[in-house]
């Protein structure tokens, strides 16, 4: 492998490495959103239907009785309440709710949960126990909530666990009273810890995974999230700010509902404490089951949403929507760069994608010009307006299809527009991707560093995926698609070797990539016959002021054994005799991590001696590492 270490092939953008993310796989609501309840409104449906028929989710506890009541509404976004009818209660024997979280609730040792909820009776129901329980009904904390009156009224109460507790995700929460009586109940809420102890937070150990991620963006809202099956089901940012009980919430095109209690400022603080730089998808005018808007009449509504959304997130304070964030607890404006107008238009058929770009583009150009607006379609899709970048989707469906795309970039004319992947990532192994999987995704990802001119940016998808129920009918599954960087339950978390070869190559970003080559590559051979180089490397350089440059040599070895490599550098004066090499190898390819086996497959540090301008460094079989040289 010979490197040329004063040869500019291309220049790395800094925010080459990012996270895609959308309400996918109970991303949100069951995963990173805190809220512990599923159903707190009582407006998710059973199943397809849509209109909650029933409070799903929700079942009692006594002689008790509960249905949905759309007279005794708590506001005009949460629109029906629970109405809870106890016949019998005694302090011996309690009555009322019950909820069994997203597939369990997770419950540590002295932790704070922080308990609330919106009440109102037509009697004296007396005061209510609110508690966090074992699913066999054994009380783990409980605490009294007092003065349920006729009208609507909030109640905070927060429950502490003790010190013996042994974490467990076989709880539910509980709300009882001990006489007869009738309530009505809406949002009812428990939150556990949240990420810099957040309200209306993100579950800390995630955010912790994704840090490790070192992300520079986030794309959001989606993905299929933003535009919905049918118009009215797309993100609608404006009913996801403020009050979280003023949030009507939405049916998510992976068929479940959301509370929106992730909205629009959640995303932006998730940006915030990550230090991450919001790329902001804006709706389009076209939803997955087809429905479109073509006309100039009809798509100025939502031009000016998406003007109004990136005023909310960059606007100041003396605009209408940098008030209204203001208001929502964050006058400083957000960054904001990227724009990108809808997503994967390509299945727009009629075409209409030419016309519906333009218009947003010059709308949101002429307000704002520094923004980079970014195309969900090839650039000769939208003739009519030259995207300033377009946002490429790869999935390789089996890892030779992730190797066929290494190519991809090679040969693009480099006067088209800059390109973003967007979405990427390759399936192999299920639920979730074992090494296999991160093998070609890091051969890949060194295929776009060495195309970094063109490819700016990238982002794996999806991000999160909620494990408790990975198969059975798909209206009770946790996972709507197989293949994720993140997986959890109600509890844990781990990321899979696809998450590591990420946090392993965003933590080695060079500034340059250098020019190099190679003889005698090995091939392997796929289940259908193809080959492929087993060793794909990309070389690069970080030049940091006042400190000597660094080279990293990244690679990805899909070999079975392990492969000496004479590495040869030149237009190198004097390199430090050693040097640190990140790697992560597995004997068994096929294997994976899981909730019970977080970092079966993980990197690991080792120092490697003898090196010189001409060395020899042993790729172990089935690899993906990063050996990181010191210039002197
Ligand atoms: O990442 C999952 C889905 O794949 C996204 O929602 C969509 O944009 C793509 O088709």
């Amino acid at each position: 492998l010979k490197i040329a270490v004063d040869r500019v092939k291309a220049h790395i953008d800094p925010h080459m490495y990012g996270l895609m993310t959308e309400e996918i796989n109970f991303a949100y609501e069951g995963g990173l959103y805190g809220e512990l309840i599923r159903n707190r409104s009582f407006k998710a449906e059973a199943g397809y239907a849509y209109l909650a028929e029933e409070p799903v989710y929700w079942s009692t506890v006594g002689a008790a009785e509960i249905a949905l009541d759309g007279k005794n509404k708590l506001n005009d976004a949460l629109d029906l309440s629970l109405a809870l009818t106890i016949a019998n209660a005694s302090p011996e024997q309690p009555a009322g709710i019950r909820n069994g979280g997203y597939w369990g609730i997770g419950l540590t040792p002295d932790t704070t949960y922080n308990v609330s909820f919106y009440a109102r009776t037509d009697g004296d129901i007396g005061p209510l126990t609110a508690s966090l329980a074992k699913s066999s009904g054994a009380t783990v904390v409980s605490a009294k909530v007092d003065g349920i009156g006729r009208d609507w009224k909030k109640f905070d109460v927060t429950l502490r666990t003790g010190s013996s507790l042994t974490p467990s995700k076989d709880n539910v929460f509980t709300l009882t009273a001990s006489r007869p009586g009738k309530l009505w109940l809406q949002q009812v809420s428990v939150f556990g810890p949240t990420y810099k102890n957040r309200p209306n937070g993100l579950r800390p150990d995630l955010m912790a995974l994704m840090a490790g991620l070192k992300p520079t963006f986030l794309r959001f809202p989606g993905g299929n999230y933003l535009e919905g099956d049918i118009l009215g089901q797309r993100f609608q940012w404006k009913k996801t700010i403020g009050d979280p009980a003023q949030r009507p919430g939405h049916r998510s095109p992976w068929n479940y509902w959301s509370t929106d209690g992730m909205g629009m400022m959640e995303f932006l603080l998730w940006c915030e404490d990550l230090n991450m730089e919001p790329l902001l998808a804006v709706f389009a005018g076209y939803a997955l089951g087809g429905d479109r808007l073509a006309t100039e009449e009809d798509l100025a509504p939502h031009v000016q949403d998406a003007l109004d959304e990136i005023e909310y997130i960059i606007g100041g304070v003396d605009t209408k929507w940098g008030a209204q964030r203001a208001k929502d607890g964050h006058p400083a404006p957000f960054p904001l760069r990227y724009v990108e107008i809808g997503n994967e238009d390509v299945f727009d058929k009629s075409g209409s994608y030419d016309k519906r770009f333009a218009i947003f583009y010059k709308a949101i150009k002429a307000r704002y010009p520094q923004l980079t607006l970014i195309s969900t379609m090839a650039a000769n899709a939208t003739p009519s307006q030259r995207p300033d970048m377009i946002d490429d989707h790869t999935y390789g469906w089996g890892e030779a299809q992730m190797y066929e795309h290494l190519g991809d970039y090679d040969k693009r004319p480099r006067t088209d527009p800059k390109v973003f992947v967007g979405e990427w990532a390759t399936h192999h192994g299920w639920p979730m991707p074992d090494m296999k999987a991160a093998i070609a995704d890091a051969a890949y990802l060194t295929s776009l560093e060495r195309n970094a001119d063109v490819v700016r940016m990238t982002a794996y998808a999806p991000l999160l995926a909620n494990l408790s129920q990975v198969s059975g009918n798909s209206r009770d599954r946790s996972m709507q698609w197989d293949t994720n960087l993140i997986g959890y339950d109600a509890l844990k978390s781990y990321g899979t070797p696809s998450y590591y070869v990420q946090t392993m190559f965003s933590s080695h970003l060079g500034d340059v990539v250098l020019e190099s080559s190679a003889q005698h590559v090995p091939n392997w051979t796929s289940e259908d016959g193809k080959t492929f180089p087993a060793l794909n490397w990309v070389a690069t350089r970080k030049d940091e002021a006042g400190k000597p440059g660094r080279i990293q040599i990244k690679f990805a070895s899909r070999a079975a054994t392990q492969q000496p490599v004479r590495v040869k550098l030149a237009g190198v004066k004097t390199l430090a005799p050693t040097a640190t090499l990140t790697v992560m190898s597995s004997p068994n390819p096929d294997a994976g991590n899981s909730l019970d086996e977080p970092t079966r497959i993980a990197p690991r540090t080792e120092t490697v001696k003898g090196i010189a301008s001409e060395f020899t460094l042993n790729v172990p079989a089935y690899s993906v590492g990063v050996l990181e040289l010191e210039l002197r």
